[in-house]
């Protein structure tokens, strides 16, 4: 059975490529589902690739992965910063969750300092610009095969 991961993605990540292209770059959200896509198949896994602007959504979708997916990759984008209910909807998932940050959030304005989800992450990367998708693809593989 292929092993699912779901790709999570929180509010303005939809215009990613048009939005502050000097912090973000200009690689569109739908660029970065197709590289997942491709990666994850050669990793031998399966990705479901999710955006969204609301934060209850993002929760129903950590709820869904509980019972579908074996991890969670998210960027849950201004949320990460303010999101208890998404913090607790991760501590309810059992399997490595990893969290990716396309811009270095530490060199940025002190209220992006904080996380929320760091709390219940397993790794996070932060100023990888979207590569960071493709390296948090590369150990959500190495921790399941562990
Ligand atoms: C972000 C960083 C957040 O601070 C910001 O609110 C985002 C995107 C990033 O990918 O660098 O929307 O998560």
């Amino acid at each position: 059975m292929t092993r699912k991961v779901y790709i999570l993605n929180g509010p303005n990540l939809n215009l990613l490529g048009k939005r502050q292209p000097e912090i973000y770059g200009s690689v569109t959200l739908a660029d970065v589902q197709a590289n997942c896509e491709n990666l994850a198949s050669e990793l031998g896994l399966a990705v479901e690739f999710f955006q969204t602007n609301h934060e209850g959504t993002l929760v129903d979708q950590i709820q869904l992965a509980r019972d579908n997916a074996a991890a969670i990759i998210i960027n849950p984008a201004a949320y990460t910063h303010t999101s208890v209910a998404i913090l607790d909807a991760l501590h309810t998932f059992d399997g490595p969750v990893i969290e990716v940050h396309i811009s270095n959030v530490h060199q940025r304005e002190s209220f992006r300092h904080h996380s929320y989800v760091s709390q219940r992450a397993d790794g996070v990367l932060a100023g990888f610009g979207v590569q960071g998708y493709d390296l948090a693809l590369r150990r959500v593989a190495t921790l399941l095969e562990s």
